[in-house]
Formats: structure tokens, C-alpha cells, sequence
């Protein structure tokens, strides 16, 4: 009946604040169903005079007043037209009202519903979650309202831009408490009507600042909590599960909570915004974690640390998922993107501040030096494909919920966080900061696009004496944003040319996707000669001399210095020697973080075959010394991709003997300071290292390591009560461990794994019950997945990815994936990330011909059903597997060659 334009466009109002009363059954009711019912007004200003209502509405079930679903009345006297109809658009998710006569501009209105929901375990909207307390099942309800969720929890006009106030009452049992974004001004007790023995609470709480709905939260819970209050009187508390903060689970969060606030309030130069945070640990959740105002909810693991059980990488993951989180509430919360287009400047931003937050807290970390593997490396590996897509969307592509969702992309968060970082670089710290915080300021409590932050940057760099920028800030990163890629620099240092190249992981890939651009960029390229820091060069055309690097026989150029820029780079086969031999003879010399980029740059230039395989082989050897943990990391993900590429050839045990002899000095080196690996390294990335050190000696199979895991997991058997592996180097062991036993060491950790009461240990359990080499096991494990009762719904998608990441269980998940689809799709079609990871996951292993005719039949088999937020990660696997295909063929003989010729 109407047009897609006018649907979405046609009302529009200014809004002023909700009033919105829940209450939560956490019993089932005569039909055996959980549900939720409510009551909720919005009041709102008319801006143009219109006879139609546009509100959300998701699932829930309305009351009729006199036939309608709504009821509208004016306010100050003025008298609402009567409603003619109502109905619900349920592809758009709109309950439309339809009006006799026409609102007044200047006016305002009260717009009212009742309704009953179902207070499902589907992760969205307000949903329950369950969990076992002393042999008791425990309910508790709770919310996910981002991207497009609070529609399912009341009527509302639910686009991040339409901000209002909200004021919200929760009903519930005696025994429990409610929580919102605001803090609780009463509670009261009061004779419920039906039943009209139950005694109820009435909690109400304080009116919110004006926020967007997808940052509304409730929870009602038992939960318990520990608490603080910082120098400026703001409550912190951190919630959870009772026995858990018993246990001190919460203890590590609240003591960081207090220093990245404070980071951020000297950072963003505001204050926090709102008189209490409190964050809360939830047994069931979809993502990592969601910052609601106010009222962060996490996964288990993602907020609660036991040092008992818990890695130091499980301590990290908190430190930065906290940091994170809190950086939203300024980021986002006080001042939000207007539309989800621009969601990649909310992630990206505080993916990349994330580690600026952590480093404060945890200064002897190395958090900021983690970037480039967490983001700017993650970025490269789907942005050198041509099914990749520019950071920013025109606002007219991204409409549905699954485009919405789809939005939640590793280009958002980590190609955001990459480019920003670049650019706070490139501008300076200080410069930066004070353009964001006079951001902050004009658009408080507002709106904004990314242009915005551009102007109040471009702003603070003109204030700034001594700051050049080739361009504006917007035309420098319209090419970073509005285009697709990146660039790979190429260096000869023979002449001094400098050039720039899109990086394609294909090289006769075709890209369909014009940029008016040209696919060229202005590149902000930081370097250094042998020994000397030199003045930063911009790279503003496709090629152009730079005279200093040209450089005579015995000096090298590196670029990208501190890998601050977002590109590769390249050089002439001369200064690669250069740099290898630098690297062999004294590797210190290159900075750390450029050791783990010239191994990454090398793998992947040759993977796109611009450099020879053997050259990006021999940036391994120089790790006999290497004793850091971001280039070992960074150097065992491209190895990785090597096993998955050669586990079933011929290659495989060539290149095992070559790694079991890189690896042997590391392990030997742990083994002596942790005292025969009683102890572990005090550094926090020496950990790191050492776990490296630990699990690649015992899959290359150096003498003594398998001996060792094996005992201790034996030992853990022979007395379940007392497990004494250390928790950094469990996850290793146990992995070890089940996949050299059989199904007595297989029940063994699946009845650890339920009995765990450490979120983080669950975890450890839960992928390494997926490394055991039995058939019938992983098969079986599988079908767990489908059922709630054994594997959460949260973990069914990351189960099946650690089960396929095993060879024997890869083409098990595989066909487990392929068969089910329809129940995956039902389950998560709409939802984020995890839809897409259990594509990419289940699919990663695959280069071969067989493989790929594979994917492209799973595509047709599955048009009609679809792919959801899954068909950008569909279309990146059939890419890759191409590539890899073509790769494979012209590579495969030298590198068995080489490794070879280096192997023992
Ligand atoms: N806003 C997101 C949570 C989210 C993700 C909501 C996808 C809806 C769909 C939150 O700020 C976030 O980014 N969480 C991350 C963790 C973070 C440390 C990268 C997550 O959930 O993985
Ligand atoms: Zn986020």
C-alpha cells in the first residue's frame, strides 16, 4: 500500500521522553511459556502535519483500545485526531497508525500501548537466561536491544538518532532485583491483582539522560555485587551470578573499571557522563559484551576473572573488552551516529581506544603495540579481497535488520580501529584529542555523522602551529573510508622510487566496485634508514621519487615505522636481503612491532604472488632468536594458514621438521626459566610467548614436550579434584591431551567442562573437547550443539568453528553445517556476527577444486532460504578458496623444496 520511501520517511517528530513499565515472569505461565507484559508512552512533538504513525514493533503481542493497537491523545489542551486504522508492517517492523485527521506541527502527543511478549531464549529484545545454582534452575531476565532489538521489548521509534528520555519502572518478585540504565529511585512492595496472594516489588528509576533505544538495558536477577565509588562520588558496581562473586570472579574488573574511566574523562576531556556503571556478567549473551548506558552487559568470560583458574590472556580479553565498552560511553552514547551507516566510526573508534584505556590501566602490558595483530593484520586478511567493501555506506544501503547487522564486520571494528590510529598518528596525539573532545562537546546528548568528527579535527589541526597536512582531513580520509582496500607501497631503493599499488590477495582478481578514487590513497608513510628515524614522507600520487631512499649497499630502509600506516610495503629484491640478513645478524635493531609486519607483508605479498614464496619463508629463520611475542604470533598465524594449506600433502612433514627446529631454542629457553615449566614467565606477553613455545613444540613434535602435557592431564585424571596445570597453559594441554587419548579422556573433560563453574574454564574445556581425532566423538559433539541443554546457544556457532579448525572434524562440521542450515539460518538469520563466523569458520580449511565447487553448490542449494548476515563471509570464502587453488599450483613444489632444504 505504500512505497518503501514513504514508510520510512513519512513521520516526523521530535520525541521527548518514555515512560515504560515491565514486568518479567520468570515462571512459566498456564501454557507452559515465559513471558513478559508491559505498558508504554511516548510522548513527542510533531515537526510536519501528517496523518500517519510509523513506531516499531517487534513480536509483541498488542491490546486493542476500541479496535485500535494504540491510544493517542494530545496534550495542552489540543485534542489528537481519532485513529482510523492500525496495522503492522512486519518486513519493516512497523505498527502503523493511521489517522483521521492530521497531527500539528508544534504540538504534542501521547502515544500509548499495552502488550504482552514472550520472554524467550532467543538472546534478543528482553530474554531469559538460565543457569544451575546448587541444583536449583535459576531464571533471570535480561536485554540485547543493539542493533535492532528494543522494537521486541516495547513499541518504539527505534533509530539510533531519535534519542529521548526514558523513564522506567520494572515489576518483579521480592527476592529479586531489577536493574536499569539509570540508578533506582524507589522500591516499593505492593499485592499483585492476579495472583492477588504474591507480594511484588515496584522498582522506578530515575528519568535517563536522552539516549537512543538501542542503549536502553533491564535486567531482573538474584545476582549479588561488589562495589566502589570514585573521586567524583560515581557508584561502580560489578554483578554476576552469586557463587561467582563469592569467588572474587568480580574483583579484577572493579579494580580496572576505576582507571579507564578515569583515562577516558582526561582523554575525551568530559567528564562521565552519568551518576553510576554498573556492569553485569550474564550466563547467556550473544556478543562479547554490549554497552548500554549506564548498564554494560557482558559475557561471563568477558567480565569475570578467577586468578586461580583464569589465563593471563582470559585477564587481558577483560582488560580490553572493559575498556572497550567503557569507551562507548562517550563514544556512541553521549554523542551516537546518526544512522547504523556510519557504525564503523562507533566500533572502529572504540576499538582502536580499547587499547589506549587498557595501556593505562595495565601500563606494563605492550597493549598498544597489540593492535597490529588484533586489528590492522585481522583488517589486511578480508580487505585485500575483492568482495571487500568501503569502511562507510551511503545511508540508502543499509535498511534491514541483517543489513544492519551485517554492518558488525571485522572492516567496522578493525579497518576503523587501523585507520584511526593512522590518523591520530599522522595528526598527533594531542591534536586529535582535542578535536574529539570538542565533538563531544557540540554534539552532547546529540547526533552526528562522520563528517562531523572530520570538521572539529580539521579544526583543531588549523589551531595547531606546526601541524602540515598535504589535504584536508577529509579529503585524506574520504580515500581511506569511501574506498574499498589498501594500498601496498613499493620502495626501490635502487632509485628512491616510491609507488602505490591496491593490495589484492589475487592478482588477476577483477574488481567490480568503482572508486572515484582510482583506488589510490594519500599515504602518511613513516621509515627509517639502518639506525635513523627520518622525516615522514606523504605518498600523494600513484608513483614519485623521494631521493633520501635511495640508499647505497651496506644501509636498508624500512617503512612503515611502528606500523602506524594502513598499507604494506615492498621493496626491491636488494633492500629485502638487507633486511633479512639485519634481521638474522641483529634482529633488535628493527622494532618489534616491524619484525611481526615484515613477516606478515612478506607471507601475504607472496600469497598474492608479488614476491617469490621462499623470500617470505626465509623471515622465519631469523626466529631461532627471537624471543617477543608479537612477532612469534604474528609469525605462527602465517604458518598456520601453511598447515591448513598442507596438512594432507606431502609438504606436511617437511615443514613440521623445520618448525620443530625453529621452535627448539624457545622451548628449551622456557623450559629454564620456568624451572622445567613448573612456573611461568613474569612478563604478561612472556606468557604469551611461552604458551606459543609450549604448543608449537608439542605439535612439531619436540622430544619431551607431549611427555610433559600428557603427564600433567594424567595426573589431573588420577585426582579431579586437584587440577594443577597451570591456567596459561591449559588450554594447550588439554587440546594436547584429547586429541592423543580417546573417549575415557573425552568424557573426562566434557564432565569437567559441565561441572565448571569458571566461565573461562568452560571455555578452555569447551575447545579442546574439539581436538580429539575421534569420528563418532566430534560427530556427536556436534549434534550437542543443537541442544541448549549441553551447549549454550551463545557458544553452538563458536563450537562447530573450533571443531571444524580440526582436520578430521572439518569436513564432519562441514556436512553438520550443510544439512542443518535451515535451523541455523531460523536461529541466527537476522543476528550478528556469530552467523557469519560459523560461514567463515567451517569453510576456512578449504583450496581445493572439489572444495570449491563445493561452496558455489551450498550457494545455489541455498538461495531461496538465504545467508542472512552470512552472504558478505559466503562470498569472502569462495574468493579465498579461488586464490588459494591458483596459489597452490604454482607453489606447492618450491615450498616443499625449501622447507627441505632447511629441515634437519
Ligand atoms: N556494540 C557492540 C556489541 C554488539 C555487537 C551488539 C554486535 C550488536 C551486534 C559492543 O560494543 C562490542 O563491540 N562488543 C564486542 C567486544 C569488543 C571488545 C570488540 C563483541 O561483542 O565482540
Ligand atoms: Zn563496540
Amino acid at each position: 500500500m505504500f512505497s518503501n520511501q514513504k514508510m520510512s520517511r513519512n513521520f516526523i517528530c521530535t520525541l521527548k521522553y518514555y515512560n515504560v513499565t515491565l514486568w518479567p515472569r520468570l515462571v512459566k505461565n498456564v501454557n507452559g511459556m515465559y513471558i513478559f507484559t508491559g505498558i508504554s508512552g511516548v510522548m513527542f512533538t510533531c515537526v510536519k502535519k501528517t496523518d500517519l504513525i510509523l513506531i516499531h514493533s517487534n513480536k509483541l503481542n498488542l491490546t486493542l483500545f476500541k479496535g485500535h493497537h494504540a491510544k493517542l491523545t494530545g496534550q495542552s489542551g489540543v485534542t489528537a485526531p481519532a485513529i482510523k486504522t492500525t496495522w503492522f508492517q512486519t518486513e519493516k517492523q512497523y505498527l502503523v497508525i493511521q489517522l483521521e485527521g492530521k497531527l500539528k506541527p508544534g504540538k504534542s502527543y501521547w502515544l500509548y500501548t499495552e502488550f504482552t511478549g514472550e520472554l524467550a531464549d532467543d538472546l534478543e529484545g528482553f530474554y531469559r537466561s538460565e543457569y544451575m545454582e546448587d541444583g536449583e534452575k535459576k531464571i533471570i531476565a535480561i536485554t540485547q536491544m543493539q542493533a535492532t532489538y528494543a522494537r521486541k521489548a516495547f513499541p518504539c521509534f527505534d533509530e539510533p538518532g531519535m534519542k529521548a528520555v526514558f523513564h522506567i519502572t520494572l515489576i518483579h518478585d521480592l527476592e529479586t532485583t531489577a536493574l536499569s540504565n539509570s540508578q533506582e529511585i524507589t522500591v516499593f512492595v505492593f499485592h499483585a491483582v492476579i495472583p492477588s496472594t504474591a507480594i511484588i516489588t515496584r522498582t522506578i528509576f530515575g528519568p535517563t539522560k536522552k539516549m537512543s533505544t538501542y542503549l536502553v538495558a533491564f535486567v531482573v536477577s538474584d545476582f549479588k555485587y561488589i562495589s566502589a565509588k570514585d573521586k567524583k562520588g560515581v557508584l561502580v558496581r560489578i554483578w554476576a551470578r552469586k557463587k561467582a562473586i563469592e569467588d572474587g570472579q568480580g574483583d579484577y574488573a572493579l579494580k580496572i573499571t576505576q582507571p579507564i574511566l578515569e583515562f577516558f574523562e582526561k582523554y575525551y576531556n568530559t567528564s562521565y557522563p552519568l551518576s553510576k556503571s554498573d556492569q553485569i556478567a550474564l550466563p547467556d549473551f550473544n556478543s562479547g559484551a554490549m554497552e548500554n548506558w549506564g548498564l554494560v552487559t557482558y559475557r561471563e568470560t568477558a567480565l569475570l576473572y578467577d586468578p586461580r583458574t583464569s589465563a593471563n590472556g582470559n585477564k587481558q580479553r577483560i582488560a580490553t573488552v572493559v575498556s572497550h565498552e567503557l569507551a562507548h560511553m562517550w563514544f556512541g552514547n553521549l554523542v551516537t551516529l546518526k544512522w547504523w551507516n556510519d557504525l564503523w566510526l562507533n566500533e572502529g573508534f572504540a576499538s582502536y581506544v580499547e587499547y589506549l584505556g587498557a595501556d593505562y590501566a595495565e601500563p606494563n602490558w605492550n597493549m598498544k603495540d597489540q593492535t597490529i595483530l588484533y586489528d590492522l593484520q585481522r583488517a589486511f586478511a578480508v580487505d585485500s579481497l575483492t568482495s571487500s567493501h568501503p569502511l562507510s555506506r551511503k545511508k540508502e544501503e543499509v535498511n534491514t535488520p541483517s543489513e544492519i547487522s551485517e554492518m558488525f564486520s571485522t572492516i567496522s571494528y578493525s579497518k576503523g580501529a587501523a585507520v584511526l590510529k593512522m590518523l591520530s598518528e599522522f595528526l598527533t596525539e594531542p591534536v586529535f584529542a582535542k578535536g574529539l573532545g570538542n565533538y563531544l562537546k557540540q554534539f552532547a546528548f546529540g547526533s552526528s555523522v562522520h563528517s562531523d568528527l572530520w570538521d572539529h579535527l580539521q579544526k583543531a589541526v588549523d589551531q595547531t602551529p606546526g601541524v602540515k597536512l598535504p589535504y584536508s582531513v577529509h579529503e585524506i580520509m574520504n580515500r581511506w573510508i569511501l574506498q574499498m582496500g589498501f594500498p601496498v607501497i613499493t620502495i626501490d631503493t635502487r632509485t628512491g622510487n616510491v609507488s602505490q599499488k591496491h593490495f589484492l590477495l589475487e592478482p588477476d582478481a577483477v574488481v567490480d566496485r568503482k572508486s572515484e578514487y582510482n583506488y589510490e590513497w594519500f599515504v602518511p608513510i613513516k621509515w627509517m634508514k639502518k639506525h635513523q628515524v627520518q622525516d615522514q614522507l606523504w605518498l600523494l600520487q600513484k608513483s614519485a621519487l623521494h631521493k633520501p631512499m635511495k640508499v647505497s649497499k651496506d644501509e636498508w630502509v624500512l617503512a612503515n615505522l611502528h606500523v602506524s600506516g594502513y598499507f604494506r610495503v615492498n621493496y626491491d629484491l636488494g633492500n629485502w636481503e638487507r633486511l633479512l640478513s639485519q634481521l638474522e645478524s641483529d634482529h633488535q635493531v628493527i622494532p618489534v612491532v616491524n619484525r611481526a609486519q615484515i613477516l606478515d607483508d612478506a607471507f601475504n605479498l607472496a600469497r598474492a604472488s608479488i614476491i617469490n614464496i621462499t623470500l617470505a619463508l626465509r623471515t622465519t629463520k631469523y626466529l631461532l632468536h627471537e624471543r617477543e611475542y608479537i612477532p612469534w604470533e604474528a609469525a605462527l598465524r602465517n604458518l598456520n594458514y601453511f598447515f591448513q594449506l598442507f596438512d594432507r600433502s606431502e609438504v606436511y612433514g617437511a615443514m613440521q621438521a623445520y618448525l620443530k627446529k625453529q621452535v627448539k631454542p624457545l622451548f628449551e629457553y622456557f623450559g629454564i626459566i620456568s624451572s622445567n615449566w613448573t612456573t611461568v614467565a613474569s612478563g604478561h606477553t612472556d606468557q604469551f610467548t611461552q604458551i606459543i613455545a609450549l604448543s608449537l613444540a608439542c605439535s612439531t613434535g619436540v622430544e619431551g614436550c607431549r611427555e610433559l602435557t600428557r603427564s600433567w592431564f594424567k595426573k589431573w585424571m588420577q585426582n579431579p579434584h586437584n587440577n594443577t596445570i597451570h591456567p596459561n597453559l591449559r588450554s594447550t594441554v588439554y587440546c594436547d591431551a584429547i586429541a592423543a587419548g580417546g573417549t575415557e579422556e573425552w568424557n573426562f573433560g566434557w564432565q569437567m567442562f559441565q561441572k565448571a563453574t569458571v566461565a573461562a574454564e568452560a571455555v578452555k574445556l569447551r575447545s579442546a573437547l574439539a581436538c580429539t581425532k575421534v569420528p563418532w566423538l566430534l560427530n556427536r559433539y556436534l549434534e550437542y550443539t543443537m541442544n541448549p541443554e549441553k551447549i549454550r546457544k551463545q557458544d553452538a556457532t563458536s563450537t562447530i568453528g573450533y571443531i571444524a579448525s580440526n582436520i578430521i572434524g572439518q569436513p564432519l562440521a562441514w556436512d553438520f553445517v550443510r544439512a542443518n542450515w535451515d535451523y541455523f539460518f531460523k536461529l541466527y538469520g537476522t543476528g550478528s556476527f556469530t552467523f557469519s563466523r560459523l560461514i567463515s569458520d567451517v569453510t576456512y580449511r578449504f583450496c581445493t577444486p572439489f572444495e570449491l565447487s563445493q561452496l558455489k553448490r551450498f550457494q545455489k542449494d541455498n538461495a531461496e532460504t538465504g545467508f542472512g548476515s552470512g552472504t558478505q563471509a559466503l562470498q569472502q570464502a569462495i574468493e579465498k578458496t579461488t586464490a588459494k587453488i591458483k596459489w597452490l599450483a604454482e607453489n606447492k613444489e618450491p615450498v616443499l623444496q625449501w622447507f627441505l632444504s632447511e629441515s634437519p
